[in-house]
């Protein structure tokens, strides 16, 4: 199958001008002015602006967490993710306690084979980690698994001791790894969480109230010391306040390794969105929600480099059946949201649309940095010559309101409900197939493959 795009305004992470793609099976094999090219199909894309797909490097299809499973699987969350804008995503398989690590790979591979919609590749959720698990790192490193993610929260799940964290951090970053970190203090949490209870405080917003961003930048800075004493890089997943995120910018400013992501949630929701009524229980995820003030600061973070991705750490739960398991007991509620078909609208809207940052840092915080950092560029996160033909023709002239009668997420509610976003996906190309044509669906399950990431941290 060959593919011409026609007239389109093509941006990256660092080019703006307007000129034809022309796509030979799943590559993009020219770009240039007015291409006279025989191709089976031509798209145009006049007053559009042509941009990378979208990559989602924190995702949660089909996770049993909390008692229940995350309601998208590998097949509605990646259709989800097309609808969206997002041609990859990066989803936490989970080694279990006792588990070698290599099997909870493998769980994850089942999962996902001849389901997706758009690539995929996998993390690691590390819960164990002795000596003798270096050698299984690297095994899983070899097939294209080079990134970890260790948590300092939840306790008897899935927290790692320090030692721990330190031992898969040096391992890692022998061999061009990277360690995320799930970085909050959740010992302490959960002692605040205990008295909270105990004194009947039981409602969803007593979630954000007993995880003081204190924990949070507790949490970063310790990572960023053991990371330091690794000799290796780290990587601070769904990084919610302005507390945290100084924890980051001082390490970085002493040149060091650090690295972190923010999510919509932080950016456009905050602790008011809790209220006082069980339909707070929507917005129990974790980190919580902050106060409003730290949106500016986030934002901050995103142009200024502090921050160097936005993914959505999309782990979306019912309301029906599921959310309601803590009705009566907020620790019980499962922690996370949706989002994954959200990410590309919003940030367009709040960065670009609301002149918070560039059309370039755009495509750099939704794609392109993800590549580079996760071991995908210039495979992904580019239009270049020899890129896979991941591509979004996206309407900036246009708006949409974002809800549950409209999205595509197999969940009951929408975080965003009632959000008008400026600018649509209107096509979508995962390597070269039009898999959104026009905002309608044209894929297959089955049409994604699994991504073999190189080493990490090219950026
Ligand atoms: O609430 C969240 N974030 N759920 C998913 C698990 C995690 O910590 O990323
Ligand atoms: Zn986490
Ligand atoms: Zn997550």
């Amino acid at each position: 199958m060959k593919t011409l795009i026609k007239n389109g305004r093509i941006v990256t992470a660092v080019d703006d001008y307007h000129a034809d793609i022309f796509i030979d099976g799943d590559t993009v094999t020219t770009i240039g002015k007015s291409l006279d090219m025989e191709a089976d199909r031509v798209i145009d894309a006049t007053g559009k602006v042509v941009i990378p797909g979208g990559i989602d490097p924190h995702t949660h299809m089909d996770l049993p967490f909390g008692g229940t499973s995350s309601s998208d699987d590998f097949w509605t969350g990646t259709r989800a993710a097309a609808y969206g804008g997002t041609t990859t995503i990066i989803d936490f398989a989970v080694q279990t306690k006792g588990e070698s690590m290599i099997a909870g790979v493998d769980t994850w591979h089942q999962k996902a084979e001849g389901k997706t919609a758009i690539d995929y590749g996998f993390h690691l959720i590390t819960t164990d980690f002795e000596d003798k698990h270096r050698e299984e790192m690297h095994t899983l490193m070899d097939e294209g698994i080079t990134s970890f993610k260790l948590f300092m929260a939840y306790p008897g799940v899935f927290l790692a001791d320090d030692a721990t964290i330190y031992r898969a951090m040096t391992a890692a970053g022998d061999r061009g790894g990277l360690v995320c970190m799930h970085a909050e203090n959740g010992i302490v949490i959960d002692e605040i969480v205990k008295r909270a209870l105990a004194e009947g405080r039981t409602a969803p917003k007593y979630h954000a109230l007993t995880r003081p961003t204190v924990a949070e930048a507790e949490g970063v800075h310790r990572a960023i010391a053991i990371a330091e004493m690794a000799e290796s890089p780290v990587y601070i997943v769904h990084l919610s306040s302005g507390d945290a995120l100084n924890q980051v910018r001082e390490a970085r400013d002493r040149g060091i390794p650090a690295f972190a992501e923010t999510c919509p949630q932080y950016l456009f929701l905050s602790i008011d969105d809790y209220g006082e009524t069980f339909e707070g229980a929507k917005y129990v995820m974790t980190p919580a929600l902050r106060e409003k003030e730290n949106q500016t600061e986030l934002w901050k973070g995103l142009k200024m480099d502090d921050l160097q991705v936005v993914s959505t750490d999309h782990c979306p739960f019912c309301m029906k059946e599921q959310k309601e398991l803590g009705k009566d007991d907020f620790s019980l509620i499962p922690n996370g949201a949706p989002g994954v078909e959200n990410r590309m609208s919003l940030i367009y809207n709040g960065g670009v649309h609301e002149n918070r940052i560039s059309l370039n840092r755009f495509v750099e915080l939704t794609s392109t940095a993800a590549a580079k950092m996760f071991g995908m560029f210039p495979k992904k996160g580019t239009i270049a010559v020899g890129s896979d033909a991941d591509i979004v023709i996206f309407d900036t002239g246009k708006s949409q309101t974002i809800s549950a009668d409209t999205h595509h997420m197999n969940v009951d509610y929408s975080a965003y409900e009632g959000f008008e976003v400026q600018g649509v996906v209107e096509t979508v190309l995962s390597r070269g197939k039009v898999v959104i044509d026009q905002g309608e669906y044209t894929g297959e399950q089955g049409d994604g493959q699994f991504i073999k990431r190189g080493e990490c941290v090219k950026i």
